[in-house]
């Protein structure tokens, strides 16, 4: 070829399948085994994905594909937040009059904002959902492959979602309004409760004594490179080990009943490695199911049903962003506190059980915002770190929905669930002013001066 840069554009040479010419492009419609193949290796995005994959793995029921619906709001928000920048400015005197000129001066502004904000809400709702379906099916346990370390990708996952939270936290205080001031007040007040260092660790959260300038500039960074950065980054090691892993644990279930094929060595290929040591292909055992009647091109089985997956999610945020407006309440105000002043709804849980051990026995008190907002969140996040590794089920429970063997730890994991949901309902729908219990039906009594 004159231009060897451009030989991606050339399919390669060998046999063809009877009646298939050679395209000059990859194929979403491959006419053989072959074309499908092509596609892999000459797209660069879809080079994460093996050439062939099995069959159970694809199935909706399976995974829900909670995975790929994360990966797709990350990219949403990746493609709404980039105009955002534009327009944004981090600074505490103008950053609430460039959110309300996004609102309500800049064409589709208010509706761009929105496909950000109810984006970010949905992304921790799925990504808590994914992990939710990855612990019912065991799905962070090694099954019959070899070199499997899916209770690595368990570890990853664990900071996949925390990483989500400190995005969505980080993004609470950049419109500078009553609820943004407060909230991130109220989150980062808790970590002032660590005892002996609680005042420093919250020192270096917000940059200061007070939420202030060093505050905004601070979730601003952390905000729009250091976390995006740091998911994007995670998400492609997340990937690198499924496939590392053989799959999806689905796969292990189905290798199992075809029993482990041992693939002979091959008299006519030689393998070298680095050009150091040589010798003809080892025996191995496939790491998935060999039978081919088990698996199915990636190209297009699973290319579309990720395409399907990605675009019913970005069309269902941005219907969903017509409808909801994002709130803007009156300017940040550090002298006037809302009465009640809550954090995100997904801190809420934990705002409550802050509120339940703040306990007074005689002359002590309790610090309830040590308990429930440090000890209790950092022993729950060493627990489902170390999960993988205390589960002792047996391997037959990986990639099984509720398997018998894991019945009891489905059902203790399924009642925390439970609970951290009662009180994040509690915590958004029932708590009113002074932080007092009232039913969702019941109207709130006037405070005076109340927001
Ligand atoms: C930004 C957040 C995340 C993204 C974008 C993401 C993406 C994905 C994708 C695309 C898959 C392939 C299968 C599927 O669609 O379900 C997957 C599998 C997996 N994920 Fe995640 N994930 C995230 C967070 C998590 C979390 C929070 C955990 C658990 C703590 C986790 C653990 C796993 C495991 C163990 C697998 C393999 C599942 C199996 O073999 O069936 N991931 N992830």
């Amino acid at each position: 070829m004159a231009f060897p840069f451009l030989s991606f554009l050339k399919r390669s040479q060998g046999p063809e399948a009877p009646g298939v010419h050679p395209q000059p492009f990859w194929s979403f419609r491959p006419r053989s085994d072959r074309e499908s193949g092509d596609a892999i290796v000459s797209n660069f995005a879809l080079h994460m994905f093996p050439a062939k994959v099995s069959r159970a793995s694809l199935a909706w029921k399976y995974s829900f594909w909670l995975g790929t619906g994360s990966a797709a709001l990350f990219l949403l928000l990746i493609l709404s937040g980039g105009p955002l920048l534009f327009l944004y400015v981090p600074s505490v005197e103008r950053a609430y009059a460039s959110i309300k000129d996004i609102e309500y001066v800049v064409t589709f502004g208010s509706w761009l904002r929105s496909v950000h904000r109810v984006g970010a809400h949905l992304m921790v709702v799925v990504v808590a959902l994914h992990l939710v379906r990855v612990f019912l099916t065991g799905a962070y346990k090694n099954g019959v492959g070899q070199g499997q370390k899916r209770e690595w990708n368990w570890v990853i996952g664990v900071f996949l979602l925390l990483f989500t939270l400190l995005l969505s936290f980080t993004g609470y205080l950049l419109p500078w309004d009553q609820l943004a001031f407060w909230a991130v007040t109220v989150g980062t007040n808790i970590a002032a409760s660590i005892p002996f260092v609680g005042p420093q660790v919250r020192e270096l959260l917000i940059g200061g004594r007070a939420i202030d300038q060093p505050t905004l500039i601070r979730f601003y960074v952390l905000h729009i490179v250091v976390l995006p950065i740091a998911v994007g980054a995670l998400f492609a090691y997340h990937m690198w080990r499924v496939r590392k892993d053989g799959g999806l644990a689905a796969v292990d279930k189905e290798a199992r009943e075809n029993e482990l094929q041992e693939a002979p060595a091959s008299s006519t290929k030689t393998y070298t490695l680095l050009g150091i040591a040589r010798g003809t292909s080892p025996v191995i055992k496939a790491t998935s199911i060999s039978r081919l009647d088990k698996m199915v091109n990636a190209v297009p089985d699973l290319v579309r049903r990720a395409n399907l997956v990605t675009l019913a999610t970005i069309a269902l945020i941005s219907i969903l962003a017509t409808f909801v407006r994002s709130p803007l309440e009156e300017p940040a105000n550090p002298l006037v506190t809302p009465n009640p002043a809550k954090a995100p709804w997904y801190f809420l849980w934990l705002q409550e059980i802050v509120t339940d051990t703040t306990i007074k026995i005689g002359s002590f008190t309790v610090n309830g915002a040590f308990v429930g907002g440090v000890v209790l969140p950092g022993l729950l996040v060493t627990l489902l770190i170390l999960w993988p590794w205390l589960d002792r089920s047996p391997k037959e429970a990986a990639g099984v929905w509720f398997a018998r063997a894991r019945r009891r730890q489905n059902l203790v994991f399924l009642l925390l669930c439970a609970f951290v949901l009662t009180l994040t309902f509690v915590g958004t729908v029932m708590r009113g002013p002074y932080w007092h219990i009232y039913w969702p039906w019941e109207a709130w009594p006037d405070i005076p001066g109340r927001l």
